[in-house]
C-alpha cells in the first residue's frame, strides 16, 4: 500500500514560495470523510481525575467533579474525553498502578457514577475514553499478593516475572535491565513481604520496568490474556467508547532476560532497537489483533490508541487496519521551537499514518511531560526534566511561553487527524515548577535520586474560579498547592474574555468543526525559513511564524482567527504576521 503523494500544484504563497508536497490518504484507504469514525478528527479532551474538579472537597479530584463540568467541555467544542486510570489503586503512580481493574478508586467514586458519567457524557454529545494498564499492576493487586505468597513453582507466580537472583545467594538482580523511572527494574521478592521465596537459599527478584509498586505482567500467560479481554468487555459493556493504552509498546519479553548493557534511563523511550528484549517486540502484534476483533464485536465507533514509543518506522505496524485504530505521535512534545522540527514532524506522521489507512493524532501536551506555556518559555536545549534541581526561573520568559502555546495550538487545531489536549491546556496553564519538593509525589523524583523533579508540575488541580480554598477546584485546598497566578487563568475569570485563551480554544475548536472536519487532506506551502504553513482541502490556511520578524502572509478573504490580541485587527484584514503568532485564514 503506497502513500500517494503529489507533488506540485504551484500555487502561490507569501513571497514567490510554493507549495512542496500535499498529502492525502492512499486511495486503498480513502473514506469519506463525511461519514469517517469520529475518531479520525475527533478533539480527545484529557482528564487527571485526581486534579480536575473535586465535587466531595476531599482535596482529590473525582468523578462527581468530572459530572459537574460536562457542560464547559461541551462547551469548549470537544468530541471526547480521555479518563486517566480511576480504577482501584493506592496512587503509588497516580493510578497507572491498578490493584482492580473492574473497581473505581474510592477517592475517585463507584462503579455506578462512573456509568452515570458515561451515560451523561453521551448525552452531551461527548465519547468516553478509559485508560487501560496492561503491561503492570499495582503490587496490592490480589494476582500479585497471591503470588508473593505463593510457593515457588506454583501457577500463581507465573502471571509476572519471578526469577533468582544471580551471584552468591542470588544477591544480584536476574539482569541489568533498569527501570523507567531510574533503578534497576527488578526489586528483592523479601523487600515485599515476610515470607521467604527463595529455593536452596537463593534469592528471588521480581520485575518491574516502572516502580517496584508496579510488577510487569507476563503476557505469554494465557490467563493474563484472557483477564484483559474480560476487563474490555467489562467497560465495553458499560458504554465506554474506546481505550487509551499504556505503555503498548511494553508487555512482552524476552523470557531468557538478556543482559542490555544500557539503561532505560528516559522516562518513556523510544531508543528500541530490533530484538530488544522488553520493548516493541513482534508478538505484541497478535494481543492486539484480539482486542481489535474483540472491539469490532461492539456497535458504534468503539477505539483503541496506542501509546507506543517506538522507532517511527515501526508505528505503522501497529496502526495496521486490524490493529489500533490510533497511535499518539509523540514528536511534537519534544519538538523545539523550530519551523523546519515542526514541519518534519507533521511530515512523517501524516506519511506513517496514510500508509495504513490511519489518520494521525497530535499532541502537546500530557500528564508526563512539562506544560508547554513553560516549555517553550524556556532556552532551546534546556533540560526541563531536571527540575527543580537546577532552578532555571531565571530563564524562563512565562509571555513568550504562552504566546506560543497559544500559535502552537492553532497549529495543532487545524490539522487533519485527532487532537489530544491535556486539561488546562485550554487555559494556558504553567507548569508549576517550582513545587516544594516535600510535597513531591510522582515516584520519579525518588527513584531518580532526586534528580529529576517528576511529572507533579503539570498535574497541579486547575482552577476553576479566580478565588477560594483551590480557586473554584472544590471546597477546601487540593492535593497539591496551585500558585497565584492560577486565579487569573482559572476558567471562570477568562471566560467572555474575547481574547483569552479559553476563549481562543473555544474559537478554534468550534472552527474546526466548520473548517477543518471536511476533508483529510494536507498540503505544506512553503512560505519561509521561520514560517509553517499549510492548507485544508476546506479552504483553510493556517501560517505560524516560529521566527523573531513579522512575516507576509499569504492572499486571503478572511482572517477566521489569531492566537494574539494585540498581533491582528480582525478587520481590515492585515498582511503581517507578527513572531510567535499563528492564524487561520480563509
Ligand atoms: C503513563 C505514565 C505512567 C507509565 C507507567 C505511561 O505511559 O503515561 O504516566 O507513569 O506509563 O504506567
Amino acid at each position: 500500500m503506497t502513500l500517494e503523494t503529489c507533488i506540485g500544484g504551484m500555487a502561490a504563497v507569501g513571497a514567490g514560495h510554493t507549495i512542496t508536497f500535499c498529502t492525502v490518504p492512499s486511495e486503498a484507504f480513502a473514506p469519506d470523510p463525511s461519514s469517517a469514525p469520529w475518531w479520525r478528527r475527533g478533539v480527545v479532551y484529557q482528564i487527571y481525575p485526581r486534579s480536575f474538579a473535586d465535587g466531595n472537597g476531599d482535596g482529590t479530584g473525582d468523578i462527581a467533579g468530572i459530572r459537574s463540568k460536562l457542560g464547559y467541555l461541551r462547551d469548549l467544542g470537544v468530541d471526547a474525553i480521555w479518563i486517566n486510570p480511576w480504577y482501584l489503586s493506592p496512587l503509588d503512580d497516580g493510578g497507572y498502578d491498578v490493584a482492580d481493574y473492574r473497581q473505581i478508586e474510592p477517592r475517585y467514586g463507584t462503579t455506578d457514577e462512573a456509568e452515570a458519567l458515561i451515560t451523561e457524557a453521551h448525552e452531551h454529545g461527548i465519547k468516553v475514553i478509559a485508560d487501560v494498564v496492561p503491561n503492570h499492576t499495582s503490587y496490592q493487586h490480589t494476582w500479585f499478593q497471591e503470588a508473593l505468597q505463593a510457593p515457588l513453582g506454583d501457577p500463581a507466580r507465573d502471571r509476572y516475572h519471578f526469577r533468582p537472583g544471580k551471584g552468591e545467594n542470588g544477591s544480584e538482580p536476574p539482569s541489568d535491565w533498569t527501570s523507567v523511572f531510574g533503578g534497576p527494574a527488578w526489586s528483592r521478592v523479601d523487600t515485599m513481604t515476610d515470607v521467604e521465596a527463595a529455593a536452596d537459599g537463593v534469592a528471588e527478584w521480581y520485575l518491574h520496568l516502572f516502580a517496584p509498586q508496579q510488577p510487569d505482567l507476563n503476557w505469554e500467560n494465557p490467563e493474563v490474556v484472557e483477564e484483559f479481554e474480560a476487563v474490555l468487555r467489562f467497560w465495553l459493556d458499560r458504554g465506554i467508547d474506546g481505550f487509551r493504552v499504556d505503555v503498548a509498546h511494553g508487555l512482552v519479553k524476552d523470557m531468557d532476560y538478556p543482559d542490555l548493557g544500557l539503561a532505560t534511563d528516559a522516562l518513556l523511550t523510544s531508543a528500541s532497537f530490533d530484538g530488544h528484549p522488553f520493548w516493541d517486540r513482534d508478538d505484541i502484534h497478535p494481543i492486539v489483533r484480539r482486542w481489535r476483533n474483540l472491539l469490532d464485536e461492539y456497535d458504534g465507533e468503539r477505539m483503541m490508541v496506542a501509546e507506543a514509543w517506538v522507532r517511527p518506522e515501526r508505528l505503522p505496524l501497529y496502526l495496521r487496519p486490524d490493529e489500533y485504530h490510533q497511535s499518539f505521535n509523540f514528536d511534537f512534545l519534544e519538538a523545539a521551537w523550530k519551523a523546519d522540527d515542526f514541519r518534519t514532524i507533521m511530515e512523517k506522521a501524516t506519511t506513517a499514518a496514510a500508509e495504513v489507512g490511519s489518520t494521525p493524532t497530535w499532541v502537546l501536551s500530557n500528564h508526563d511531560v512539562m506544560r508547554e506555556a513553560t516549555r517553550y518559555g524556556l532556552p532551546d536545549g534546556t533540560d526541563w526534566r531536571s527540575w527543580p534541581a537546577t532552578g532555571p526561573a531565571n530563564l524562563l520568559d512565562a509571555e513568550l511561553g504562552l504566546r506560543r502555546a497559544r500559535a502552537a495550538a492553532l497549529l495543532l487545531l487545524g490539522l487533519p487527524g485527532s487532537a489530544y489536549l491535556y486539561q488546562g491546556e485550554e487555559l494556558g496553564l504553567p507548569e508549576v515548577w517550582d513545587l516544594p519538593v516535600e510535597v513531591l509525589d510522582d515516584p520519579v523524583w525518588e527513584q531518580s535520586g532526586h534528580t529529576l523533579k517528576g511529572r507533579d508540575g503539570c498535574r497541579v488541580p486547575l482552577p476553576w474560579s479566580r478565588s477560594g480554598a483551590s480557586y473554584g477546584f472544590g471546597e477546601n485546598e487540593g492535593w497539591l498547592p496551585q500558585p497565584q497566578v492560577f486565579g487569573e487563568l482559572s476558567a471562570s475569570s477568562q471566560t467572555g474574555i474575547g481574547q483569552s485563551t479559553l476563549e481562543l480554544f473555544r474559537k478554534a475548536l468550534h472552527l474546526r468543526r466548520e473548517f477543518g472536519t471536511s476533508d483529510e487532506t494536507v498540503e505544506l506551502l512553503d512560505a519561509g525559513d521561520d514560517v509553517l504553513a499549510y492548507r485544508r482541502g476546506s479552504g483553510l490556511i493556517c501560517v505560524v511564524n516560529f521566527g523573531d520578524e513579522a512575516v507576509e502572509l499569504p492572499d486571503h478573504t478572511r482572517v477566521l482567527v489569531h492566537s494574539q490580541s494585540d498581533a491582528l485587527a480582525e478587520a481590515p484584514i492585515s498582511s503581517s504576521l507578527p513572531p510567535n503568532t499563528a492564524v487561520w485564514l480563509q
